[in-house]
C-alpha cells in the first residue's frame, strides 16, 4: 500500500475540487489552483481542512489584559447559485479564497458570515463547502437567511455543524448567534418549502416576519456568558446587524436591544455581522459594530438612519460586477478591541481602527474609498 504524504492528499483534494467545477472558465481555474500550488511549494506547508477546528482554550474570566494579539479573516455573503445557472458568484468566492490564502501571516481562522447559498439548496451549499475547503486556515461558519429557509437548516447543519456556538481563543470569548430566526408565517398560508425560502429571500417584500435572536437563544447567551468576568473581551457574530438600521429591507433584528442589554456589562465588545454587503460602522454604548463585505454584490446604503461613524464606500461601478465586493480581516489587539480591514476589490483597502470607535469618530478617521462614486 502506498502511503500518501499530507501534501499529496491536499493537492489531490484540490485537483478534485477543480475538476468538479469544470464549467468555470479555464483561466479562473489556473489562477486559483496555481496560487494554492505555489503556496504549498514555497512554504512546504499543507493544510488539512476542517469546518470544526480544534481551538485554543483561553482562560474564562481571564480579563482584557490577557489577550495574545492575532488576526482572523472573513468571507461572507457569496449567494451561490447552482453553477449551471450562474458561475460568476463561484468565481468571486474563489477570488476571496485566493486573497485570504495569500495573507501573510495567515489568519488563525477564517470566519464565514452567512448567505453561502442563494436559495438554501443542497447543491448550492455543497458547492460552497467544496470551495471553502480550499482555504488554508480552519473555517468557522455562520448561517444567513438564504442558507436556512428551504429545509430549516437541515443541510447546513449536516455540512457545518451547530448554528449557535461559542469558543475561547487567545483570551477572547467568541460567540456565534443565529439572528435570522423568523416567526412562522408559512404554515397558516400553506407555503411550500421553496415558497417559504423565496419569501425570505425577497428582503423588502414585507410578507415575512422580522429577524430575531429569540427568547430561547437569548437564554442560551445569558447562560454562556455567565461565567465570564466583565472585562473578558467578547467578539459576537450575527448575520443580520444586532441593532435597528432599516426595517423595510430587513437590515434589522427586532430583539437586538435585548441582546445588547445582555452584552452591556462587558467592557470590550465587538459585534461583527454580514447581510448588509457594505462598509458599515456603528457604536452603541460600549459595543462596536462592523459589517462584512459580500463577495457577490454590494447593497446600496439604507436611505435613512445610517450610523454616524460609517464611512461610505461610494456607489459601485455598474460596469464592474465585483466593484464594491470583497473580503477582509480583523486584527485583534492586546486590549481585546479590533481593527477591521475591508479588502474592497478594485479599490484601496480601508481600515477602521479601534481608536476611531473608542474616540467616537474624533481620532483615526478611516481613509475614504479612492474610487469614484457612480
Ligand atoms: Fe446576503
Ligand atoms: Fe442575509
Amino acid at each position: 500500500m502506498t502511503i500518501k504524504s499530507v501534501e499529496t492528499k491536499y493537492m489531490q483534494g484540490r485537483e478534485g475540487l477543480m475538476r468538479s467545477l469544470m464549467n468555470l472558465d479555464r483561466r479562473s481555474f489556473i489562477k486559483v489552483s496555481g496560487a494554492a500550488a505555489a503556496a504549498v511549494m514555497t512554504k512546504g506547508l499543507a493544510y488539512p481542512h476542517s469546518f470544526q477546528p480544534v481551538t485554543v482554550a483561553g482562560g474564562a474570566a481571564s480579563g482584557g489584559r490577557a489577550v495574545e494579539p492575532f488576526r482572523f479573516a472573513y468571507i461572507s455573503d457569496s449567494h451561490l447559485y447552482e453553477k449551471q445557472l450562474n458561475d460568476r458568484f463561484v468565481r468571486s468566492l474563489l477570488r476571496a479564497v485566493d486573497d485570504v490564502n495569500a495573507l501573510d501571516p495567515q489568519p488563525d481562522f477564517v470566519f464565514y458570515g452567512g448567505d453561502l447559498a442563494q436559495l438554501g439548496q443542497p447543491a448550492e451549499l455543497e458547492l460552497g463547502a467544496q470551495v471553502l475547503k480550499a482555504l488554508k486556515a480552519p473555517v468557522r461558519m455562520m448561517v444567513g437567511e438564504h442558507d436556512w429557509y428551504l429545509d430549516m437548516g437541515a443541510k447546513w447543519r449536516e455540512l457545518f455543524g451547530q448554528d449557535i456556538y461559542s469558543w475561547d481563543h487567545k483570551g477572547v470569548h467568541f460567540v456565534v448567534l443565529n439572528s435570522v430566526v423568523e416567526e412562522d408565517f408559512w404554515t397558516a398560508r400553506g407555503l411550500t418549502p421553496m415558497e417559504r425560502m423565496r419569501t425570505v429571500a425577497g428582503l423588502d417584500n414585507r410578507s415575512q416576519s422580522n429577524f430575531q435572536v429569540g427568547e430561547e437563544q437569548r437564554a442560551w447567551l445569558r447562560n454562556d456568558l455567565a461565567s465570564y468576568a466583565d472585562d473578558t473581551p467578547l467578539i459576537v457574530f450575527s448575520h443580520s446587524p444586532l441593532y435597528h438600521l432599516y426595517q423595510a429591507w430587513n437590515f434589522w433584528t427586532i430583539d437586538a436591544p435585548e441582546v445588547q442589554r445582555i452584552l452591556s456589562r462587558f467592557s470590550h465588545v465587538t459585534v461583527v455581522h454580514g447581510h448588509t454587503h457594505q462598509l458599515l460602522t456603528n457604536r452603541i454604548g460600549n459595543i462596536h459594530f462592523h459589517g462584512l463585505l459580500s463577495t457577490a454584490w454590494p447593497w446600496p446604503y439604507a436611505p435613512e438612519g445610517l450610523p454616524e461613524l460609517t464611512i461610505q464606500m461610494n456607489r459601485p461601478n455598474p460596469f464592474n460586477p465585483q466593484d464594491g465586493c470583497g473580503n477582509g480581516h480583523v486584527e485583534v489587539h492586546a486590549d481585546g478591541l479590533v481593527d477591521k480591514v475591508y479588502n474592497l476589490w478594485n479599490r484601496n483597502p480601508i481600515t477602521v481602527e479601534r481608536a476611531y470607535l473608542v474616540s467616537n469618530g474624533l481620532q483615526s478617521r478611516p481613509a475614504a474609498s479612492n474610487a469614484a462614486s457612480y
